[in-house]
């Protein structure tokens, strides 16, 4: 752990995170479904991990996240509270698991946190104030995802920045001031022009990260895969990756596998000898 994390081993609250927004301190958070990224994450020095329902596409291998279970996000989220100290852990409410009624998004944002989420993120707007109003009554801090909402792919006809027009970026607008005020700690802004990401930046007093968004929100959030460069195919716009693990995997990967099949590995450095006077002892006591 480096020096830096070590002095700030300070845990990220929901408190926390509004004073850094006060104090116009950028907000770091990283997606993460297993206890090895998310220590990378935390050691690293991230104030967030999103157990996102993008685990349907990353780790699931789907075409979307409609098909993310609450038993799937809770269990990725067990796994990530092994492995953290310092970071806050917010997990995605997936598809159907609080738009069907106010009680099972009650029940189900419970077991997130039962499951080691310190937060839940829903997507909406006006329509799930109640919900929002409620859960954070009751002690579940809620950041409400507005803007290009990936569990509204069909209604949106595919994955496309929302809020070009001012009627589009006005509704968004509101959602955000309706969300604050139904009692949301946060707002994540997805693929929206950055014009309308800084105006809703301006006009609300928690934070707002982004993705897609531009630079002007309180905070960034990206895929962890995206950020390490795992998929040479899925290069958007708003991803920058600052490594290569695709090549790095498929570098050391092959380097195993010719070394198996050519007998270098396991070599001597990697085996154990018999302990040959413990051998000899034992044939003379048969003897
Ligand atoms: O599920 C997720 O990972 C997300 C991010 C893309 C923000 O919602």
């Amino acid at each position: 752990m480096s020096q830096h994390i070590k002095q700030a081993a300070e845990k990220i609250t929901v408190p926390k995170l509004l004073k850094m927004r006060q104090n116009g301190e950028k907000i770091t958070m990283i997606t993460a479904y297993d206890a090895t990224m998310a220590s990378l994450a935390d050691e690293a020095g991230a104030d967030m991990i999103l157990v996102g329902d993008s685990l349907g596409m990353v780790i699931q291998g789907r075409k979307d996240t409609l098909g993310v279970s609450i038993e799937d996000v809770i269990y990725h989220t067990k796994c990530v509270a092994r492995g953290v100290t310092r970071v806050h852990i917010m997990a995605d409410m997936p598809f159907l698991s609080y738009q069907a009624s106010y009680e099972e998004g009650v029940k189900n944002a419970g077991l997130l946190l039962k499951a080691g989420a310190e937060s839940v993120k829903i997507e909406g707007g006006e329509e799930m104030a109640d919900l929002v109003w409620y859960l954070n009554k009751i002690g579940i801090p809620v950041m409400a995802h507005v803007g290009l909402k990936p569990q509204s792919i069909h209604t949106m006809g595919g994955y496309k920045v929302q809020g070009k027009t001012k009627k589009d970026a006005e509704i968004i607008l509101d959602d955000a001031k309706i969300m604050e005020e139904a009692g949301a700690f946060s707002l994540l802004l997805e693929g929206i022009p950055l014009e309308v990401a800084e105006q809703i930046t301006r006009s609300v007093q928690i934070p707002t990260i982004g993705i897609g968004s531009g630079p002007h929100c309180s905070g960034q959030v990206l895929v962890c895969y995206d950020i390490l460069g795992a998929n040479p195919d899925f290069k958007p716009r708003f991803v920058k990756g600052y490594a290569d693990l695709h090549e790095v995997v498929n570098r050391a990967f092959s380097e195993y596998i010719a070394e198996v099949k050519s007998g270098v590995f396991p070599g001597e450095e990697q085996s154990v000898h018999r302990d040959l006077v413990a051998v000899k002892a034992e044939e003379k006591k048969k003897s």
